[in-house]
């Protein structure tokens, strides 16, 4: 091998053991550069006649390009090793998951209140808001229910200083809608006019102290209220089997009035509903209180008994949520587990 040959695979030796553009710039000046070894060459041919000048010029000159050759293909490797890594380093993994939020949703239990005041609505229903914090007169005494009266102790609750209490049902809204009402017609109705029937609900979270599969501390109530100059048991009995038969999209389904107590109304009755098929066919299923509103809690709304009556009823959307989607753990609802929540979406 002549000196050139082992000139050009000196060349693509070193250059094949740059890493960097740099590195190669450097290695190149020692070939290729003014004082690089190819230069020294051609200043070589000064002494050569003019046949050896002619026969050495082209040597050199096919080791110059063999030199530049391997010089540009490095030049290039190495540029497409940058591109690569930083291709790499930038890589955008489409298979990742998506780091963008789920558009939220609504509680199934919101679902239902929103279901149960729109079937309400539509009946001419109001829809009122009351305070979760209440007064021991809101939520007992004015619903006929005294301080020594037995049914408090089924309403055990928190109490908070200064004779307010964590409501226990939606009732005392009875009171304070018809208060309400009562004192925008007061001049009417002192004047023999009348008023406008009161016909309400009251969905909102109540509060007593319970836990289990079927009751949580916290839960939510729908009250409702109608009162007029001639509301009777026959109509809370054509409102709230309305509102069943939509609530649960079924004409089938079969609703029973069982007499009970309340304090605040009379007769009382609750109210149990019979799905005629599918996995609760058969079972009585309670839903809600009701009764006719007793003649006491009529005049604790500022009304004479004697012309005013109607009726009231209350019950619990969180139970019709559990009958509505066969969820069997009330408290699953109050969890906050997103995996139990988002099926309802
Ligand atoms: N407030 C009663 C309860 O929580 C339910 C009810 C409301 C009963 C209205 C009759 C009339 O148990």
């Amino acid at each position: 091998m002549n000196d050139l040959d082992s000139l050009v695979t000196q060349a693509q030796d070193l250059f094949a053991s740059c890493t960097t553009p740099a590195e190669l710039e450097n290695a190149k000046a020692l070939f290729l550069g003014k004082a690089g070894r190819i230069t020294e060459f051609m200043k070589g041919l000064a002494q050569l006649d003019i046949e050896a000048k002619k026969t050495q010029g082209a040597v050199i000159n096919a080791a110059k390009q063999a030199i530049e050759a391997a010089l540009t293909q490095r030049r290039q490797a190495l540029a497409d090793a940058e591109l690569d890594a930083q291709l790499k380093a930038e890589a955008l993994d489409v298979t990742l998951p998506s780091t963008l939020r789920a558009a939220g949703g609504l509680h199934p239990v919101s679902l239902s209140l929103e279901r149960i005041e729109n079937i309400f609505t539509s009946m001419g229903f109001e829809v009122a808001q009351g305070p979760e914090i209440e007064t021991d007169w809101f939520n007992f005494t004015a619903l006929n229910t005294p301080e020594d009266h037995p049914a408090r102790s089924m309403h055990d609750t928190f109490y908070i200083e200064g004779g307010h209490l964590l409501r226990t049902h939606t009732s005392p809204m009875q009171i304070r809608h018809a208060m309400a009402h009562v004192q925008q017609y007061q001049s009417r109705i002192d004047a023999g006019q009348g008023m406008p029937e009161i016909r309400v609900i009251a969905p909102g979270r109540t509060y007593r102290v319970d836990s289990d599969a079927t009751h949580s501390p916290m839960f939510h109530q729908c009250e409702g209220l109608w009162i007029g100059e001639n509301i009777s048991f026959k109509d809370l009995k054509v409102v709230f089997t309305d509102f069943c038969k939509t609530f649960f999209e079924n004409d089938d389904l079969v609703l029973r009035f069982r007499p009970s107590f309340f304090p605040f109304t009379e007769p009382s009755a609750e109210i149990d509903i019979q799905f005629p098929s599918g996995p609760l066919a058969g079972r009585w299923l309670e839903v809600a209180g009701s009764g006719q509103v007793h003649p006491n809690v009529v005049r604790n709304m500022g009304l004479d008994p004697e012309h005013y009556i109607g009726f009231a009823f209350g019950m619990g959307p969180d139970r019709l949520t559990m009958l509505r989607y066969g969820v069997n753990d009330l408290r699953l609802f109050f969890d906050g587990d997103l995996r139990f929540l988002s099926q309802f979406q």
